[in-house]
């Protein structure tokens, strides 16, 4: 996606790269002048990073949240009125509508195919990159540890991602995945891990029109690295091996506001262990809500009603398959699921996606609902460990209620220990949203597509959500 770029605005963005780090290694250097002869400042160390590592969790904290609230006007914009005031050095290079553009065709902002460069971009010489093998278990843990660590966009330090190699495997290597797509970008010297992209082959109907795309995901700097310009260079190279398969097109979302998103949602949450998530600031008690209240209005029947709600099985697929097939066509942009692919994503797996069929007397799969498991540890909490949410991927109900057959779901979820049960406002889930007491959360999530001009969408056009940070992305037909 990225090779459309004049070379120049990429040298531009890498001098600006050197020039950051070098001004960071200026500044050190300074420092230890300074400091030479001052008895004073000879204990303590002099980088700020490792100052802040001496310091103690809670410190480390508090310093956190301080900055977090301070932190105004930094990053991409939150909002359009943001948008509308900020000078897109790298996306205004990209081929996406401008953020003021109105939008009324459809199709590739650039048809002409792209000469691809045969070499990788360059990185600063302290940099380089390395195409990172899943397969092997050690690369798999490092790839936790810098999401888990770092892959947070608001970071008040009080919860932490709990991303398990097996939800990477799942969420990096469906059908059809390709290694040189999970890009990575190490410290020579150390071979710490300290950047990384994604991108999975996708077919998505946009309008009747099957393209072959990318979901670019888990875009990634370590928060040591941040406002350096390095993801510019990130989306760069994995655009150019894109390219080199003859791709032109992608689909991602994040909560920035880049241009110039196709769709923005929203995320609600319900309360399953609302004492939990009150104690873990998760959730706050209003002025006329008292813990007992929120516990009473929260409560969920013991047993479903649902007679033959079950797990999905291997042998369920070709129904679901047919099923969710039957579903996407009432949508202007939704992916086209294999067989395989319905395996991949929504076959059962411990601790990472579960699915539950509805078969009725007749042994047809009528309904269908399928969740992944977000677990995050909470920080420096005296009582709590984390948090154990469940967010749904895809409702479909023909014959069941939809209000019955998600709060049977809830139901499940909590007997199974989830603490909050997570969704967009996009397909029909608006429907069930508010009757089921889910609370409409502060995060949006704007879609975007890459070379692809298309009208933006109301939310509740938009079919399915990401996989936090996974994307399926399905607009619903007028
Ligand atoms: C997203 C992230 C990689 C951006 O890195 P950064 O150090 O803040 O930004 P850089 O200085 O490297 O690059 C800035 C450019 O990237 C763009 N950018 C920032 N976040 C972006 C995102 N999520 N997707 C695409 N582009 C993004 C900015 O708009 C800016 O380009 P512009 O000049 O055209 O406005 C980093 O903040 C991060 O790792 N965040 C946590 C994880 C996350 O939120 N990932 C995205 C969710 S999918």
């Amino acid at each position: 996606v990225a090779a459309l770029i004049p070379e120049n605005t990429f040298m531009a963005e890498q001098k600006n790269l050197e020039k950051s780090l070098e001004e960071d290694r200026g500044d050190e250097g300074k420092k230890t002048k300074k400091h030479k002869g001052q008895t004073w400042a000879k204990e303590g160390p002099l980088d700020p990073f490792e100052m802040l590592d001496s310091l103690s969790e809670e410190k480390q904290q508090e310093i956190q949240k301080a900055l977090h609230l301070f932190s105004f006007g930094h990053g991409p914009p939150k909002n359009l009125q943001e948008a509308r005031r900020h000078t897109y050095r790298f996306w205004d290079t990209q081929p996406v509508p401008k953020i003021d553009e109105k939008v009324t065709s459809h199709g590739p902002v650039e048809s002409e195919r792209p000469s691809v460069r045969e070499e990788p971009f360059s990185l600063p010489q302290e940099f380089i990159w390395d195409t990172l093998n899943l397969d092997n278990q050690e690369q798999l843990r490092e790839l936790c540890d810098l999401l888990n660590e770092n892959y947070t966009e608001e970071d008040d330090n009080t919860f932490r991602l709990h991303y398990s190699p097996q939800f990477l495997l799942w969420a990096l290597c469906p059908p059809g995945w390709q290694s040189q797509w999970h890009c990575g970008v190490r410290v020579k010297s150390s071979q710490k891990l300290v950047g990384f992209i994604s991108a999975i082959p996708a077919t998505i109907e946009v309008l009747d029109t099957e393209l072959k795309m990318v979901e670019v995901n888990f875009l990634c700097v370590h928060k040591k690295l941040r406002s350096k310009r390095v993801a510019p260079v990130l989306i760069r190279e994995l655009t150019r091996r894109v390219h080199q398969q003859g791709i032109s097109q992608a689909i991602y979302s994040t909560s920035a506001v880049l241009p110039k998103p196709v769709a923005s949602c929203r995320y609600w949450h319900r309360s399953l262990n609302p004492r939990k998530l009150i104690e873990l600031n998760f959730s706050s008690l209003t002025r006329n809500m008292t813990l007992q209240r929120a516990i009473k209005l929260n409560r969920l029947p013991e047993t479903t009603k649902t007679t033959g709600l079950r797990p999905m099985t291997v042998q369920d697929m070709p129904v679901v398959q047919a099923l969710l097939r039957e579903h996407l066509k009432a949508f202007h942009l939704s992916p086209s699921l294999t067989l395989e692919d319905v395996e991949h994503w929504l076959l059962p797996q411990d601790g990472v996606i579960d699915t539950y069929v509805v078969e009725s007397m007749a042994k047809t799969i009528t309904d269908m609902v399928s969740f992944y498991t977000l677990p995050s540890s909470a920080l420096n909490h005296p009582v709590h460990k984390g948090l154990k949410a469940a967010c749904v991927l895809y409702c479909i109900s023909k014959s069941t209620p939809l209000l019955q057959l998600m709060e049977d779901i809830l139901i499940i979820c909590k007997a199974r220990r989830f603490d909050v049960f997570s969704a967009l406002d996009v397909m029909d889930n608006k429907a069930f949203l508010e009757p089921l007491k889910f609370r409409m959360g502060d995060v949006h999530k704007q879609y975007y597509l890459y070379n692809w001009r298309c009208p933006e969408m109301a939310s509740d056009k938009v079919i399915k959500q990401s996989v936090v940070y996974i994307y399926i992305y399905i607009i619903k037909k007028n």
